[in-house]
């Protein structure tokens, strides 16, 4: 795993949008895998900036994201379709019809979930994989657990990953208790991974990641076993690195 340190979250968003900027220039059609939460917002910002000041063009590219709350329609202020709309998509030239979202509201979400992990063999496979990580280490929605979870599927939200984004909802009773989320095996497949960690708050887990056992209980150590991984981090998240 390359472990790159930025100064801030400034810093780390400027360095990841740098990254991906640089996918898509190389690649017009690249397959990029997106994430939501807090995290990537500065990278879809800078994105956005790139678009307009420096003529980056999404119109080829492809996306597909991690993941979506179960029971929530997309025009839900918090789904994270609406999010992906919001924080990037109307920002860009992005084709609609080249990007893809977990359907939230599938009849049968586990039978939806192989059709969605079908997909993303069809389209290629994602080029790049953009991850932020939960304080308890998990990816997209795949929580802490006895197996590693391969298949995109419906998962039960854990009490932390709800208290955790219990602040984007009026009360943490408003938060869905479950979502589909992609699961390993999509996301070990992809070319490359880049993960971002910013704050206080993620350096137990990004230690855990980097430094301890692969463990299903720490969703994020599969990584290790990927090999072109790259951690932008701030200094804060990387702090309880032994080196
Ligand atoms: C949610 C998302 C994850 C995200 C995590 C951390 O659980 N499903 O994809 O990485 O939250 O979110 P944040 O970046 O807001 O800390």
């Amino acid at each position: 795993m390359l472990i790159i340190k930025a100064q801030d979250y400034n810093d780390m968003s400027r360095k990841a949008a740098r990254f991906i900027a640089a996918q898509v220039q190389l690649k017009p059609n690249s397959v990029l895998g997106l994430a939501t939460g807090s995290t990537p917002l500065g990278t879809y910002r800078e994105l956005i900036r790139f678009h307009r000041q420096e003529e980056l063009s999404f119109c080829d590219v492809r996306t597909v994201n991690l993941d979506e709350y179960y029971g929530l329609p997309s025009t839900h202020p918090q789904s994270y379709c609406h999010y992906m709309q919001e924080h990037l998509f109307n920002h860009i030239d992005i084709t609609p019809g080249n990007t893809h979202i977990p359907d939230g509201l599938a009849d049968d979400p586990n039978a939806y979930g192989r059709e969605y992990d079908d997909l993303i063999v069809c389209m290629g496979g994602i080029d790049v994989q953009l991850l932020g990580i939960g304080s308890k280490g998990h990816i997209a929605f795949n929580e802490p657990s006895q197996v590693f979870s391969t298949q995109t599927r419906l998962v039960d939200l854990n009490e932390t990953t709800i208290e955790d984004n219990a602040r984007f909802f009026e009360s943490e009773e408003e938060v869905p208790r479950q979502a589909i989320s992609m699961g390993m095996k999509s996301i070990m497949a992809a070319k490359r991974i880049l993960i971002l960690a910013s704050g206080n708050g993620k350096a137990e887990a990004v230690k855990a990641m980097v430094e301890g056992p692969v463990d299903p209980m720490v969703p994020a150590s599969i990584l290790q076993l990927h090999p072109d991984v790259i951690l932008i981090a701030d200094a804060t998240a990387l702090s309880l690195l032994a080196q």
